[in-house]
């Protein structure tokens, strides 16, 4: 079970994969070979920002709605255009794979789509796999105290990774993951990206 990616271009400002760069990504854990974690910069403005505005879509904007677990749709696609706010996410999601994947980010394409928790709600074990995806990313736009960890199965370890508002994780597209029941009282709400070769 995975997530095609779509062909999606960034919009020409700010310029594709020139995201700022804090620090380059880290390695996550000693105990599994490549996750990495990477931060946005100014990241609060730009999470308010995507905050509002997934709040204000209905269902008529996401163009695709799937994974339906539980009484929800556990990923829901919408264009960039629908979203410009989105776009310091996917060109620093872009400038940290192409680091990562060391490649030029002219090469990577990307698909995304949102994962919104509500309280109670958690997600089930999947990978990203599917097509041709290089690299699997998740962007955390909320992530309340005990809203649930990111659990990766990586053979006969579990790693348990706590969402940071604001920050990156980058892993391979088939790795098994799941997130734990959201049991804080907010909405937790975040962004799959799927990186591919242009
Ligand atoms: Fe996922």
């Amino acid at each position: 079970m995975g997530e095609a990616i779509e062909d999606q271009q960034v919009p020409p400002s700010p310029i594709p994969g020139q995201g700022r760069i804090e620090r380059p990504p880290t390695k996550v854990g000693w105990h599994i070979a490549s996750v990495y974690r990477c931060g946005l910069l100014d990241a609060e403005p730009v999470n308010r920002a995507i905050d509002a505005a997934f709040r204000m879509l209905d269902e008529q904007d996401f163009n695709r709605r799937s994974h339906f677990v539980e009484d929800r749709f556990e990923n829901v696609y919408l264009d960039l255009s629908h979203m410009p706010a989105l776009i310091p996410v996917m060109d620093q999601a872009i400038a940290c794979a192409s680091l990562i994947l060391e490649r030029p980010s002219e090469a990577l394409r990307f698909g995304f789509w949102f994962n919104a928790m509500a309280p109670g709600q958690s997600t089930s074990l999947h990978t990203h796999e599917e097509d041709d995806e290089l690299l699997s990313v998740v962007y955390y736009v909320t992530a309340a105290r005990d809203s649930g960890d990111l659990l990766l199965y990586d053979g006969p370890a579990t790693v348990r990774i706590r969402p940071e508002a604001g920050t990156f994780l980058f892993f391979p597209p088939d790795l098994p993951h799941a997130v734990e029941t959201n049991r804080s009282q907010e909405p937790r709400l975040s962004i799959g990206i799927n990186i591919g070769p242009r």
